[in-house]
């Protein structure tokens, strides 16, 4: 199988390709991404030598129909991912996610390609905290952000094309990831790298947000399930019963630390911040067999503060400058 993987320098793109080396080697992987501030090629170093990488656009037609026209498979992960971003400046996760989509489907579409597309649980909105209710793929969309209004707009776009012009698409909805190679701006990394720095962790708001985390290893290997036995044109929720408050996590990150469960503060909440998430994710597990193996939340977070401990330098570039932006914020 000779498989293009778009933002594949990115968090969870990256964990995907290292996944596919090591599991299936005889899919020939090739990696297209831009390298924006979230891209780091130095993320797939240790996979370098087997997988072919292109720094580009999706939004880049030409380039991208090339791509396409090579390919047995396209799994699409680029996006701009980060709500804080989109709320400073929306243009770039207009042009990525809406404008970028719009672009591989085209290309899918020319070329007969199979299209995979890596969407978000926040396209539903959120849930009150005491909602019995979690997201199921009926759930009507109803997005908060530019972040996950874009992300949503993308998702009508592959349904529309698997219903339009017959692509062979699949989609699925993820909950919040967390592992190794995720960016310091998102909430568990910066909270990690700021304890490794003697900063105290910041909680917006009250911290009575929920999340409903899942670790990337189990994020991918879902996605694979779908690839190789999802049904054509079907949405499937991707997520482990992970469901957390974000003071629970930071409480967490500090007693793994060696530190004190109190020892963060309070910041300004994020404008239009969304309660709680939370995934049903039976279909995948009845109609595709997948199963997650990172269930122990504790566990998954003490080996990502390991990770983050270990792999200083490659963090460390983005530190100060992510900081900076949040200094900026008041956050
Ligand atoms: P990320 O920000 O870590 O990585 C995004 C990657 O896409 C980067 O390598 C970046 O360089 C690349 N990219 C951005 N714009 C591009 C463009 N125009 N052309 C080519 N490449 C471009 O994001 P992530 O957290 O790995 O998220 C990957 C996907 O998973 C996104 O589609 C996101 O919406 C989705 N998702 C993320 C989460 C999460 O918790 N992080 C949860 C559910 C779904
Ligand atoms: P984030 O990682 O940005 O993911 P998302 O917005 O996609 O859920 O944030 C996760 C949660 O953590 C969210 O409720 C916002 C909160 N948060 C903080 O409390 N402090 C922080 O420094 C950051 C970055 C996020």
């Amino acid at each position: 199988m000779r498989l293009l993987v778009t933002g594949g320098a990115g968090f969870i793109g990256s964990n995907f390709v290292h996944q596919t080396v090591r599991e299936r080697p005889d899919v020939e992987v090739t990696v297209l991404d831009a390298l924006t501030y979230a891209g780091d090629r130095a993320s797939l170093a240790p996979v370098a030598e087997k997988v072919t990488f292109v720094e580009g656009d999706v939004a880049d037609a030409e380039l991208v129909d090339r791509l396409v026209a090579d390919a047995d498979v396209v799994v699409h992960f680029a996006a701009e991912s980060h709500n804080d971003n989109s709320l400073s400046n929306p243009w770039p996760f207009v042009q990525t996610n809406v404008i970028g989509t719009y672009t591989l489907l085209e290309a899918v579409r020319r070329h007969g390609t199979r299209y995979h597309h890596i969407s978000t649980d926040e396209v539903y909105g959120d849930l009150e905290l005491d909602d019995p209710a979690k997201f199921t793929a009926e759930t009507p969309y109803n997005p908060s952000s530019p972040y996950s209004s874009t992300k949503a707009a993308s998702d009508l776009l592959v349904r529309a094309w698997v219903r339009s012009f017959g692509v062979q698409a699949t989609l699925s909805n993820c909950s919040n990831n967390y592992g190794p190679f995720q960016h310091v701006e998102k909430f568990i990394p910066r909270q990690i790298t700021n304890v490794i720095d003697g900063v105290r962790p910041k909680l917006y708001g009250t911290g009575e947000n929920v999340r409903d985390w899942i670790h990337v290893e189990d994020h991918n290997s879902a996605v694979w399930a779908i690839i190789e036995r999802g049904a054509i044109g079907e949405t499937y929720l991707i997520g482990a019963d992970g469901e957390e408050n974000n003071k629970a996590v930071v409480e967490l990150i500090l007693e793994l630390s060696g530190l004190p469960r109190d020892a963060y503060d309070h910041v300004s909440d994020r404008p239009g911040h969304d309660m709680r998430y939370a995934i049903d994710s039976s279909r995948l597990r009845t109609e595709l067999g997948w199963e997650p193996h990172f269930t122990a939340f504790r566990d998954g977070l003490a080996a990502t503060i390991e990770w983050y401990r270990a792999n200083e330098a490659w963090w460390r570039p983005q530190k100060d400058a992510t900081e900076a932006k949040y200094a900026q914020l008041g956050r």
